[in-house]
Order: C-alpha cells, then sequence, then structure tokens
C-alpha cells in the first residue's frame, strides 16, 4: 500500500525535551501493576517440575504422594494436561517464539530445567513443596553442553553463507598484513529484576493472561494458536516491565503450563518463573565461538575481511545468533565473507538478549581490528577512519544516515583520545595505576514495523491515546504521549497513554530498538486525523463561534481551535465538544513497516563509538572500568533524558559482559549451576565507570517523519571490545574468551 510521505517535524516544544517519565510516580509509589502483582478471588498457584537430566526420555512419574498433600489441586504431567498445539511456521513477523515444543508434549527431555509436570495448589509454598514430591524418573542418554564448537558438526553440515562479495580466500591468501583469532563469548543469562510471570484466568472459553510480555500482540496469537482457542478469545495484558533485554519477546513454557492449568482447574492460576528457572527455560545469549580475518595493505586499508561463527542451539529449534548483521557493511573493502553455523547442545532454546548478533560479532570483529591495527602501527581510531565506506557495500544501497567518522573524532575529542601514548603499560594516572585506552566501533539495525495508534480527544480537555504496544521501561509511555503533545499541544498531564494490551490497536514489539521508529509516524498521522474531526465538528456545532466556516479555516494548536493564525477568539477544545454534546472524537492512524518492502532505497542503521579507561593495579591484581565516552548517532532523541539511560545502561550491562558475567554449565549433569544473582555476576554501581554520553544529533527522515531511530541496544554494541582492547593498552594481554577473569592478567 502506498502511503503519503508525512512531512518531517523539523521544530518542536516537545519533542527533543528531556521528560520525566510519565509513568515514573506510579512506579516510584508502588502503584504500578506488575505482571504477577495481579491478583483475583480464588486464584491458586503453580509451581513447574524441572527436569534434573539434560537428555533422555522420561521413564515414570508418580505424582500420587504430592496429589494428596495440604492444598494441593492437579499434578499435570504429558499425560493429563491437555491439549497443547505447535504453531505453523511464523510467516512474515508473527507467531513468533523461539522454544516451539509445547510444555509437556511428550518424554522427550532435550535439556537440564525443562519443565516435565507442574503442580498447582492453593498457596505458593504448598504448590512449591508438591513439585518437590513428584518423583520423576528417566531413562538417559548421553548429553552435551560442551562450550568448544568451532570444528564440531553443524546442523547444516557446512558453513551458510551470510554475505559475499569478491574472493576473501584469495586476498588473504596473498596479503602481507593480515589477522587471524577466535573470539569466545560465554551463554549469558538476561537477569532483568522483574522475574517472568504469568497470572491466567479463564472463563468461558476466554483467556485474560498477565505476561511479561515484549511484545503482547505476537503472545497472544501464539498463545491462542498453542490453546487451540481463535485469537479473540486471548487479551493479553502487560501494563509494566521491570525489563526484559530480549528475554520477554517471545513467549516461553511456563506461559503455556499457567494457561492450560487455568483452563482445567477453570480458576485463576498464577505461576512466577523462579530465578534459577530464569536460567534454563526462558532463553539466554548463546555460546559463540567467532574467527575474524582480516587483511590490509600498508596504509591499512582493508583488503578482506573473513567472518565465521558458529553459535549453540538447542536440540529442537535453530536459534542463529547472527552474528555477522554489520560485517558486510561495517567498513570499505572489496573482498568480504563472513559464514554462520549452528551446533545442537543439550540447552534451553537461545534467544535475542540486548542487540542480538551485533553485540558479540562486534566484540569479536572490533578486536580484530584493534589487533590489526597493532600489527599495522596505526592509530586505532586512525584505522577505522580510512576505512569508511560510501555506500553500503553488501546492498549497494545509500546509507540513510551515517556520521560513524563524527561518532569517532568526537568522541576521541571528548576522551582526550590525542594524549593516548600506544606503547604498552606506559601511561599512569595520578595515583600511579596503569591506565588502559579502547576504542570500538559500533553500529545497531533501524527500521520501523507496522504500528496503529489511536488518539481521542475528550470533552474534559483531556487526551487518550492507545496502542498495542508496551513500555520496558525506556519509555515508551512518554514518547507516544509526547507525540501527541506536539501535534495537539495537549500538555502531558492531561494525555493518558494506554498500552500493554493485546486488545487494542496493534503496536510494535518492544524490541529491536524499533518501538519508538515504528509508533512515530502512526501517533502523528492519529493526532492529525483526530483534530481533523474536532475541526469538523466545530463547523457543524450550533451556538459555536466556527459554525458555518470551513475546516481549511480553522487550526488545532495549544489545545485550542481558532481561526488560521489569530489568537483571539479561540476556544479550548473541550468546549467545542461540550457544545455539540459529543463526548469525544478520535482517529486511528496506521504505518506500515519496512521488513519486506521491496521498494526500500536505503541501509538504515545507527552507529557510535565507544571509548573505554581501564585502571590497572598489577601489585593487587584489580582491573577496574574507570571511564567511558559513547557518542551515538541514531537519529532524532524524542526524549534525550530517557535516551541517556538507555546508554548509560547498556554501558554498565557492557562492564558486566566484559568482565562478569557467563552462564556455566556443569558438564556432568548439564544444569546451568551458576543460576542465581549471587553466582552469576552482574555489574552493580560500584562497578560503575564515569559515563559520558554524547548524541549526534542527525535526524532521519528516511525513516519516520521525527527522524528517531532508536537506542535500546546500541549503547551495548562495542563496549566489550573496547574494555578489552583498553586492557591491552594497560597489559599487553589480548582477551579473546569472555568474560575477561583476573586470571588471564596475572
Ligand atoms: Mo531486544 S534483544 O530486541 O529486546
Amino acid at each position: 500500500m502506498e502511503q503519503q510521505k508525512p512531512q518531517p517535524v523539523t521544530e518542536s516544544k516537545i519533542v527533543g525535551v528531556p521528560t520525566p517519565r510519565i509513568d515514573g510516580p506510579l512506579k516510584t509509589t508502588g502503584a504500578a501493576m506488575y505482571s504477577s502483582d495481579h491478583h483475583f478471588p480464588g486464584l491458586v498457584y503453580a509451581w513447574p517440575v524441572t527436569a534434573t537430566i539434560a537428555s533422555g526420555t522420561i521413564s515414570g512419574i508418580d505424582a500420587s504422594a504430592a496429589e494428596k498433600m495440604p492444598g494441593v489441586l492437579a499434578i499435570y504431567t504429558h499425560k493429563n494436561i491437555g491439549p497443547l498445539y505447535r504453531t505453523p511456521p511464523s510467516a512474515g513477523f508473527s507467531m513468533i517464539l523461539d522454544e516451539r515444543r509445547p510444555p509437556l508434549e511428550d518424554e522427550t527431555v532435550s535439556y537440564y530445567g525443562q519443565y516435565v509436570a507442574v503442580a498447582v495448589a492453593h498457596t505458593v509454598e504448598q504448590a512449591r513443596a508438591a513439585a518437590e514430591a513428584v518423583k520423576v524418573t528417566y531413562a538417559k542418554t548421553p548429553h552435551n553442553t560442551n562450550d568448544k564448537l568451532l570444528d564440531t558438526p553443524t546442523v547444516a553440515g557446512k558453513p551458510k553463507e551470510v554475505t559475499k562479495r569478491g574472493d576473501a580466500a584469495a586476498a588473504l591468501a596473498g596479503a602481507t598484513y593480515k589477522h587471524d583469532a577466535v573470539y569466545s563469548t560465554p551463554a549469558e543469562t538476561h537477569n532483568p529484576i522483574e522475574l517472568h510471570a504469568s497470572v491466567a484466568v479463564y472463563k468461558d472459553g476466554k483467556f485474560t493472561l498477565y505476561e511479561t510480555s515484549q511484545a503482547v500482540v505476537n503472545h497472544r496469537d501464539v498463545m491462542a494458536a498453542m490453546l487451540g482457542v481463535p485469537p479473540e478469545n486471548v487479551q493479553v495484558i502487560t501494563r509494566f516491565l521491570g525489563s526484559g533485554f530480549g528475554g520477554k519477546l517471545w513467549p516461553w513454557p511456563h506461559a503455556m503450563l499457567a494457561a492450560a492449568s487455568a483452563r482445567n482447574l477453570n480458576r485463576p492460576v498464577k505461576l512466577v518463573v523462579s530465578r534459577s528457572m530464569m536460567f534454563q527455560s526462558v532463553g539466554h545469549r548463546p555460546t559463540i565461538d567467532q574467527r575474524v580475518q582480516l587483511a590490509a595493505d600498508k596504509s591499512g586499508k582493508l583488503l578482506a575481511i573473513r567472518h565465521d561463527y558458529v553459535n549453540h542451539t538447542s536440540m529442537l529449534d535453530d536459534y542463529d545468533e547472527g552474528c555477522a548483521e554489520s560485517t558486510g557493511f561495517m567498513y570499505s573493502c572489496p573482498n568480504v565473507l563472513a559464514t554462520s553455523g549452528l551446533v545442537r547442545r543439550n540447552v534451553g532454546t537461545p534467544t535475542s538478549m540486548r542487540g542480538p548478533g551485533a553485540v558479540p560479532g562486534l566484540y569479536a570483529f572490533e578486536s580484530a581490528m584493534d589487533e590489526l591495527a597493532i600489527k599495522l602501527d596505526i592509530d586505532p581510531v586512525q584505522l577505522r577512519l580510512l576505512n569508511e565506506p560510501e555506500k553500503d557495500e553488501s546492498t549497494g544501497q545509500p546509507f540513510s544516515s551515517r556520521h560513524l567518522k563524527e561518532c569517532l573524532t568526537v568522541g576521541a575529542e571528548k576522551f582526550g583520545w590525542a594524549k593516548r601514548n600506544p606503547a604498552i603499560g606506559l601511561m599512569k594516572d595520578a595515583e600511579g595505576r596503569t591506565l588502559g585506552w579502547g576504542v570500538a566501533a559500533c553500529t545497531w539495525i533501524a527500521t520501523r514495523t507496522d504500528a496503529e495508534v489511536n488518539v481521542e480527544l475528550r470533552q474534559d480537555g483531556t487526551a487518550r491515546v492507545t496502542c498495542g504496544t508496551q513500555d520496558i521501561g525506556g519509555g515508551t509511555y512518554t514518547a507516544v504521549a509526547q507525540m501527541v503533545s506536539h501535534e495537539t499541544g495537549i500538555p502531558l498531564q492531561r494525555t493518558d497513554v494506554v498500552m500493554g494490551d493485546s486488545g487494542l490497536p496493534p503496536g510494535p514489539i518492544s524490541g529491536g530498538s524499533w518501538a519508538t521508529a515504528s509508533v512515530v509516524p502512526a501517533a502523528l498521522q492519529a493526532a492529525q486525523q483526530a483534530s481533523k474531526q474536532l475541526l469538523l465538528l466545530a463547523t457543524k456545532t450550533d451556538g459555536c463561534p466556527f459554525k458555518g466556516k470551513s475546516a481549511d479555516e480553522l487550526e488545532f494548536v495549544d489545545g485550542v481551535v481558532r481561526m488560521k493564525g489569530q489568537t483571539s477568539g479561540a476556544l479550548p477544545f473541550g468546549e467545542i465538544l461540550k457544545a455539540a454534546n459529543v463526548r469525544s472524537v478520535s482517529a486511528t492512524g496506521k504505518s506500515t513497516g519496512l521488513f519486506g518492502d521491496p521498494n526500500q532505497k536505503f541501509s538504515f542503521h545507527s552507529y557510535g563509538a565507544q571509548f573505554a579507561e581501564v585502571t590497572w593495579q598489577p601489585e593487587i591484581a584489580r582491573l577496574r572500568v574507570s571511564r567511558v565516552v559513547t557518542v551515538i548517532d541514531a537519529g532524532r532523541m524524542v526524549n534525550p533524558r530517557a535516551a541517556r539511560n538507555q546508554i548509560e545502561g547498556a554501558v554498565v550491562m557492557g562492564v558486566g559482559m566484559a568482565m562478569l558475567e557467563a552462564t556455566e554449565y556443569d558438564q556432568r549433569s548439564g544444569a546451568p549451576i551458576n543460576a542465581s544473582l549471587a553466582d552469576y555476576i552482574v555489574a552493580v554501581n560500584a562497578d560503575c565507570p564515569a559515563i559520558d554520553v554524547t548524541f549526534l544529533d542527525y535526524p532521519d527522515f528516511n525513516l519516520n517523519p521525527l527522524g528517531a531511530r532508536g537506542v535500546g541496544e546500541i549503547g551495548l554494541a562495542g563496549i566489550a571490545a573496547a574494555i578489552t582492547n583498553a586492557v591491552h593498552h594497560a597489559t599487553g594481554i589480548r582477551v579473546r574468551n569472555l568474560p575477561l577473569r583476573i586470571e588471564d592478567l596475572l
């Protein structure tokens, strides 16, 4: 469908202004209802029974003792859970989930922690005690949770080409200056503070599901398919999220266990996934090995790039991390080959984790660039500047808006890069600690998806805005309100934004950093159309001074209707609705996404430069990330305050990725054994460096009328490489296995 291209919004009193989140007071006062906060009369609790083997079959389940325990209502297994269906293959951008086998489908066990039964009881303690009393016996088969992935058989049998041009093998063979190394990153577990949870209410064949979902519309469609009911019989509600980092994008088996239990018992069921189960069955970033080969001429111009990665996936699903997503367009190079491979392991199915693909991919690639710069004796900032492409060489498309060079030069200036002594370990701070300075470039996809937004202008002088998207915590409520306020002049405090309900006009997923870019055009269009409705009403209302005028002669600005350009005689819009005895006027705006659009003319990406400083005290083996300067080119920031937050949070997560986070599988049992926040270490306040965030302000009007791209993930890309590059500068030690451990530096 051809859409009229909306006018770019170049000036605004509210868009681009640092704005506190409108939902902040609800959160800080405890009034915000998170999914597991929902409670209903007669609600009962479910607690899953998890497999204690990583491969094999269930030979028997003895629930007789558990069933007789106090408060127990049911123990469901593959024998009695009732119908749960598979979804048809995902067509386009719908019906997405990563673990496709419904829970309790049969006797098969393919990873440690897989659900094998679920206990339902009156209290959560009773349910948990009953779950622990269920005796499951297994016929075990050998499992494999080994993290060595290179040179092992892949699912496809041979590497899959991701991007290719020229002849990388020949160029590598003939080059004098080259680099070849393998970079390994561990499985990482999403640890949002809010646990995954489902509260399922079943009544008269209809399900109301309070879920921790980054995509309520997709969640509804998947659940309807798996429960075998029409989509209109399922409503998914996620008013607030205590983040998700991608782990909550697609439905996971606990949601089906809760819904099926509610259906079977005909009463509300609450299931909260425990922290240890969060390491098993709600996705993770997979273990990855990446071999990167680079060749350059003496001046530093890249001659060849080869990037081969292999990631683990589960036994039943094919999850591809996509590490080479940016390999084809990041730098100018005539000969490029990137390939992917998947290796099966007895683990839960991996999933997207903040910056899937690009984050581990750029750790490897930007480390390799640093190593090449050292070989060539070229400054690492210069090496990147030297290889700036003029267009996306993987597709031939022009870049919609790319300012990577400026990110690098502005970042270098802010960081003080000119003072860097490239020799290893010679720079010291005032306290005598050794300093290391490292740099990495980064990128992340920019796009938009289909979205609908409804705007209702009401008699009481307020606006109601609805969209079936959700706020992961990044500020979507506020961004949507800003857009409508920009168009209508209705202040934020008189704008109600309602989201997180699959029954609302379908909105984007809270993922891919594209929610803002996707809702912008639809919200603007809805506000414009609702304004037109209002002006039309003004011309047709008895007793209204605008009666008989043409709507074209009127305008709706700053919340009032007036003759175009005249400040006198203006009427607050609520007065017009009152005079007409119309409670509200409303309109829906729609925009179409870019996925699968054959007419897409541009290569849309955001860019950035990450500069990191580490301090190293070899005498006490203490390494700290002391300072990060990050410069981001992600179009216009709708709300610079929330955007800065996103980048700061991502930098802290990057410290965790570089130095702390790894899910450890016990090779004997296949269990993720550090499955708690005591044993799986994430970065905390004490680990935070001083963070300097700069946004380059280049609105990308090819993407949407606001020129906004999105900032949820790019802040994490490049950080781990910047840190390990800095560590090399301080210590001379190159870390190619994350997380960096202090032993590596001794
Ligand atoms: Mo993000 S990993 O798309 O939530």
